[in-house]
């Protein structure tokens, strides 16, 4: 573990410090890119080519069935569907379990954007409550205090990996008669008491957008142990056509459009998960490295640790800068300086119910809502996208310990410029 003391050296004046920060002109800790994502290799060649050959590109072909199958085996549900992307897989759960137009539906604001865009797209509002500021995830409490008689659903986000609390989450939900939809996508193989994430709540939905953990460019799934629900979203991905009648087009029962997944992609994700596991143990002992280093520096905090997260997969590494700590030095000036050193680092969020999208004339005719989202104020929300959030993508984890090091000596030479004032 590198101790940013042995770091240090001597100047003319005999003071210990640091090199000069790569900000202000020095040389940067590293200048070697992070391991780079999505990762491809021969297997993904092989699977390309092998389609390529095959009479059946697209609509439900058998690379696309046979990977539903083999995700919901993963992760622990019976029934999958290959969709198109991860917003159009919470769009048709949520038209699947009969929510649109004058239903609720709540989300956290510490999340993408299709978290919600997508219950305003299936027609029904979204309503924001805040979310823990000790997990960054939705709160609970918060999510019962916002139940209505309109309420129809909650979606609990697992953001960068890490597990809402599924217990009181579908504690709640129960007692209010309203679904739980689990948006897993940063969450592949996360677990919550032993469970996979994706197969807790009534249905699940999942991205394989470039960035995530199991990527295919663009694609996404829906999750469920539920037969009924799944012939619901079936419908509703194949154009409306029954699950029992593939082919059919006479006598649709329901006004779907197209989300299916093409086999190229259906065939890249099938190697991407054979490869999954490998990744998610190198993340987490990377993850478990950087934990016990960072303690050193009083400015960088965690999320709390739960008993009952048996996984974290860390598609982001997310942590909390505490400006009070380092000289009230302000975050953007923190993450400007460790790029700068050569560690991409963000802010990540800004509260969703920000955003122009939630006062567009287009929003408030899909949803009929006149709720003024701009006079919204949640402070564990506000606290941690204008102050505190810190992020490392989850896939700079999958390199070495030398590299792990490096965000190491970047952030102790940082401490170090702003803490002892002394610079060669
Ligand atoms: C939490 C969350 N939900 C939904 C999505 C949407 O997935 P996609 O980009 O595949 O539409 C994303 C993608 O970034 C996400 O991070």
């Amino acid at each position: 573990m590198l101790q940013v003391e042995s770091k240090l050296i001597t100047n003319q004046e005999g003071e210990k410090t640091m090199a000069n920060l790569a900000i202000n002109g020095g040389s940067p800790v590293r200048t070697a890119p992070f391991p780079q994502w999505p990762q491809g290799g021969e297997a993904e060649m092989l699977q390309l080519e092998k389609v390529l050959k095959a009479e059946q590109w697209g609509t439900l072909g058998k690379e696309a069935l046979a990977f539903a199958e083999k995700f919901a085996q993963y992760i622990g549900v019976k029934h999958g569907i290959c969709v198109n992307n991860g917003t159009v897989s919470l769009e048709l759960i949520l038209r699947g379990l009969d929510i649109g137009y004058g239903d609720e539906v709540i989300v956290p604001p510490y999340t993408f954007i299709s978290t919600a865009s997508a219950v305003a797209i299936a027609g029904a509002t979204p309503v924001f409550a805040d979310i823990e500021n000790g997990t960054y995830n939705i709160d609970p409490a918060s999510v019962e205090a916002n139940i209505t008689a309109n309420t129809k659903a909650v979606i609990a986000v697992h953001a960068g990996g890490r597990p809402c609390d599924m217990d009181r989450i579908m504690e709640i939900a129960k007692k209010h008669g309203i679904y739980v939809i689990e948006d897993c996508a940063q969450a592949h193989g996360s677990q919550w008491k032993g469970k996979k994430l994706g197969s807790i709540g009534h249905a699940s939905s999942f991205s394989f957008q470039a960035s995530k953990n199991v990527s295919c460019g663009e694609g996404g799934a829906i999750m469920t142990d539920d037969f009924e629900f799944f012939k619901k979203f079936w419908h509703y991905h194949n154009s409306g056509r029954a699950y029992e009648q593939a082919g059919e087009l006479s006598g649709l029962m329901l006004m779907g459009a197209n989300s299916r997944l093409p086999e190229w992609q259906a065939a890249v994700l099938t190697v991407q998960l054979d490869k999954l596991e490998e990744q998610i143990e190198r993340r987490m002992e990377n993850a478990e490295y950087l934990n016990a280093g960072l303690k050193q520096f009083d400015f960088i905090k965690f999320l709390d640790t739960d008993d009952k997260i048996t996984r974290n997969t860390y598609h982001l590494y997310i942590m909390k800068y505490i400006s009070e700590n380092l000289k009230g030095v302000k975050r953007e000036r923190f993450i400007s300086a460790m790029t700068a050193e050569g560690i991409p680092c963000s802010r990540g969020y800004v509260p969703l119910y920000k955003m122009n999208a939630f006062s567009t004339p287009n929003f408030r005719k899909s949803t009929g809502s006149n709720t003024d989202y701009s006079s919204i104020h949640l402070e564990n929300t506000e606290k941690a996208c204008n102050e505190e959030a810190l992020w490392m993508q989850g896939s700079m984890l999958l390199g070495s310990k030398r590299d792990m090091d490096d965000i190491l000596e970047a952030m102790g030479k940082i401490s170090c410029y702003y803490k002892r004032g002394s610079l060669l």
